[in-house]
């Protein structure tokens, strides 16, 4: 459910929103996060500061928003999920530089831009799901993914999905370009149908039989678990497992959701102290709660659900590592016809 705020952000005349972000004691979030999952946490932020929240929601088109916008935009803060997204909203010129001692104590340097033009606030990871009647095995990785042991048995979304893309650009970064080429046409070959559908399709496609393993978001199990309103996913959760590739060796590809400054942030007091906020063990908290991800902050906990799928240990890698090899990775996915699905 969108506020009044939010609708008269989203509707009004830019100009008069303007006027409006100028006025003391505000604060405005362009955000592809859905409303209602960022809606705790800018209720406690006004609620300790006084300061309002007001948030436009867009499913597409963020950079060229505040792009047209210019230097009236009202834009302050940018949250958004995806190393990505964050690196287009950098490049797109639409972030400005942040320097901040508690920000940069409490995120770790390798989920945050040296330069301070995005913060990663939020961790998820990549694994594998796993059917609970039909595979025995307890740990996996991803380079096993390529063995021919899964011909058949594997199900993933578009292989250009930012998910995918992510992924792939970490094995780069780890094995090189030549390995991932090879490992993308194992995989391939380990199809069990063309990639399709979204990461809680691979679920359902795993509880009805149609594949064995598939690569999914680790929140989406708990989204699945909790949905009251399509009890259906309740099953399809239940009927996989997770399993957190390389937890023995250099640990599991993570994706983050992230915080930006914009370029010309009307409100930029406000703004920083919003985002010290969402860098704070308790904004962490609440918005891990909320979106069943990890948080980023040492010391702050995941949900109950999101413990119940065991420890991760996440890769270390430099998000920026993965952000440098993604135009790689995507003409990979193209080079070995990944979405083409199975060869014969
Ligand atoms: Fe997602």
């Amino acid at each position: 459910m969108r506020s009044l705020r939010a609708a008269l952000l989203a509707t009004a005349a830019i100009g008069a929103s303007a006027a409006a972000a100028r006025a003391d004691g505000e604060v405005n979030i362009y955000s592809y996060r859905q409303p209602e999952l960022i809606q705790p946490l800018i209720d406690q932020f006004t609620k300790e500061t006084g300061i309002e929240a007001n948030v436009l929601f867009l499913d597409k088109g963020l950079v060229e928003r505040i792009t047209a916008e210019g230097a009236n935009s009202p834009a302050d803060v940018i949250l958004t999920v995806d190393i990505g997204r964050l690196v287009e909203a950098k490049d797109g010129g639409v972030t400005q530089p942040l320097v901040d001692e508690t920000i940069n104590t409490r995120i770790p340097a390798q989920y945050r831009d040296p330069a301070g033009e995005w913060f990663g606030l939020t961790t998820r990871g990549r694994v594998v799901y796993a059917s609970k009647e039909r595979v025995p095995e307890t740990a996996i990785t991803y380079e096993e993914l390529a063995d021919p042991k899964w011909k058949g048995r594997l199900c993933m979304r578009d292989g250009q999905h930012s998910y995918n893309i992510g992924l792939f650009a970490s094995m780069i970064a780890h094995h090189g370009a030549e390995y991932t080429e090879k490992w993308l046409t194992g995989l391939k070959q380990n199809l069990a149908r063309k990639p399709d559908g979204n990461d809680r399709s691979q679920a359902k496609a795993i509880m009805s039989g149609e594949c064995d393993i598939a690569l999914g978001n680790t929140y989406y199990v708990g989204l699945m678990m909790t949905n009251d309103k399509d009890p259906e996913e309740k099953e399809w959760a239940a009927a996989t497992k997770i399993l957190f590739p390389n937890a023995a060796d250099r640990g599991t590809h993570v994706n983050i959701s992230g915080v930006a400054l914009a370029k010309h942030a009307p409100n930029k007091d406000n703004a920083i102290k919003l985002m010290e906020f969402l860098s704070s063990k308790e904004a962490q908290q609440i918005y891990a709660e909320q979106v069943f991800e990890y948080p980023v902050t040492p010391g702050a906990e995941p949900s109950e659900i999101v413990k119940s799928f065991g420890p991760i240990k996440p890769d270390t890698l430099p998000l920026t590592d993965i952000a440098a090899n993604r135009k790689t990775a995507s003409e990979l996915v193209d080079k070995v016809g990944l979405n083409d699905g199975p060869s014969n």
